[in-house]
């Protein structure tokens, strides 16, 4: 079997520089969605036909296992497949698929396929308004005898509820012959893929149709008002799968995710929350609300509270992060660890148990277990040219108020006072402060205001 995907209209309604197919929808191109449900039949070969936005939309989704046809200038559906038979497995079926068209089931599309066995297929929908759709036309016995697209239809075709989705099954060895008979000679001056109806019928060959279930698997992207209905159908689809393995969300309506979230048993989800990127929770883990979290792994029974911002980090079981936390990128921390309100950890490793509860910067650091890092704490990681490591032992526990200017080394079990700037390293199992003496003056009078004159 081939799989043709049409992708070279231009899409002119997004006002975009953004190539249409290259839109993000739950976080990936409209393009690399249906390439993602192509792939999923196992296709002898899978044919990309490209024309607007070329080599953008070429070179964002390269794979070695996609031929690209480029389609210019675009003359029609009929036109752009014909492009694609070069890349074609001569026999069996081709499927056709359009690159604006990006929820489409494989459930549906395997129903399709089989209708095809002995000829060809095409997946059609009942619908209200068929307005703009190429129209199916049936016979007295209901068998189809072509279609007909809006701009060419009389008022008769134009009352047909049935549509045409575009996608279609076709026999790849007379795809060659009849589009090469296909004329342009319609109210769009296009070759029509649609027209292949009618020669078929001619041929003598069966033409069947599979029906579609829900609308939004058939739905296009021509503009920002479709891209954002469909991205809402995306969610609820993700929101309900989440609930069906057993995940509890506060609100299915308010979650989003963009890339892939595997989520352990009796995880919970509050409202708000933005996952991008692979994440994985671990099982019993909680999100709160308003949180945004992007490629990262969050440990089993580990809590992070609302507001907490999360990119490129693992934190381990049993840990507590935020309210308003951020993780960035590099950041490791340990079973049990707390990391508290405006506290920011990047590029650092934090080993169980630790807790930095309250405005901390913590860069560039490999800090040890049971360390209590106090408020106000920062690791002054950046020269202004290079950035220099932190090490901060076992059992430390650093006043509030500290700054640690790395290079620098905290030797396990070390306590170092409040509002101390550390240079040099601090020994183990000792006390070390840096701060002026207190000094205090008796009888201080306060400067006056002088009366203006
Ligand atoms: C097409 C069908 C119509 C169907 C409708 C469903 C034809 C003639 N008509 O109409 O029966 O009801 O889709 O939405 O096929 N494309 C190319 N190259 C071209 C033209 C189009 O690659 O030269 C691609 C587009 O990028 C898009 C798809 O083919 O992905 C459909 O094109 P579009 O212009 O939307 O077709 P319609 O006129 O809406
Ligand atoms: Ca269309």
């Amino acid at each position: 079997m081939n799989i043709v995907i049409l992708a070279a209209g231009q899409g002119k309604r997004m006002h975009s520089a953004l190539p249409k197919v290259l839109q993000p929808l739950a976080g990936k191109p409209l393009l690399a969605h249906v390439i993602d449900s192509a792939r999923s039949l196992q296709p002898q070969r899978l044919c990309i036909v490209y024309g607007h936005g070329g080599d953008t939309v070429r070179s964002a989704l390269a794979a070695p296992d996609l031929a690209w046809a480029l389609q210019e200038p675009q003359l029609g559906t009929g036109h752009a497949v014909q492009q694609a038979l070069p890349h074609l497995a001569e026999a069996g079926l081709t499927l056709v698929l359009y690159g604006d068209v990006p929820l489409i089931r494989q459930a549906t599309l395997r129903g399709l396929l089989h209708a095809a066995r002995d000829g060809m297929a095409l997946l059609t929908a009942e619908v209200s308004d068929p307005t703009g759709y190429g129209r199916i036309v049936r016979d007295a016995d209901g068998r189809v005898l072509r279609i007909v697209e809006q701009k060419d239809a009389s008022s008769e075709e134009r009352a047909i509820r049935e549509i045409n989705t575009g996608i279609m099954v076709l026999p790849t060895a007379r795809l060659g012959d009849w589009l090469a008979r296909l004329s342009n000679d319609n109210a769009q001056g296009e070759y029509y893929l649609t027209d292949l109806v009618a020669l078929a019928v001619a041929d003598g060959l069966a033409v069947h149709t599979a029906s579609v279930a829900d609308a939004w698997e058939t739905a296009g992207v021509n503009s920002k008002l479709q891209l954002a209905e469909l991205e809402r159908v995306a969610q609820g689809r993700i929101a309900q799968g989440l609930l069906e393995q057993g995940v509890r969300l506060a609100d299915p309506a308010r979650i989003d995710v963009r890339g892939e979230l595997q989520c352990g048993r009796d995880v919970f989800i509050d409202v708000n929350c933005v996952f991008e990127g692979r994440v994985s929770i671990a099982e019993a883990a909680e999100i709160g609300p308003n949180c945004v979290i992007r490629n990262a792994r969050i440990g089993a029974g580990t809590r992070i509270a609302a507001f907490s911002h999360i990119e490129d980090a693992v934190v381990g079981p049993d840990a507590v992060v935020g309210p308003y936390a951020r993780l960035r990128p590099g950041t490791e921390l340990g079973a049990g660890v707390h990391v508290g309100n405006f506290v920011e950890v990047k590029n650092s490793k934090i080993a169980a148990d630790s807790k930095a509860n309250h405005l901390a910067y913590i860069g560039d650091a490999v800090v040890g277990s049971r360390v209590n890092i106090g408020a106000g704490t920062i690791t002054c990681n950046y020269d202004g040219a290079n950035k220099h490591l932190t090490t901060i032992e076992d059992d430390v526990f650093i006043g509030s108020d500290t700054q640690l200017v790395a290079p620098v080394t905290v030797g396990r079990g070390a306590t170092l006072g409040a509002g101390t700037t550390l240079t040099r390293d601090a020994p183990p199992e000792s006390l070390t402060v840096s701060r002026a003496k207190q000094t205090s003056i008796g009888g201080w009078k306060r400067p006056q205001k002088v009366a203006k004159k």
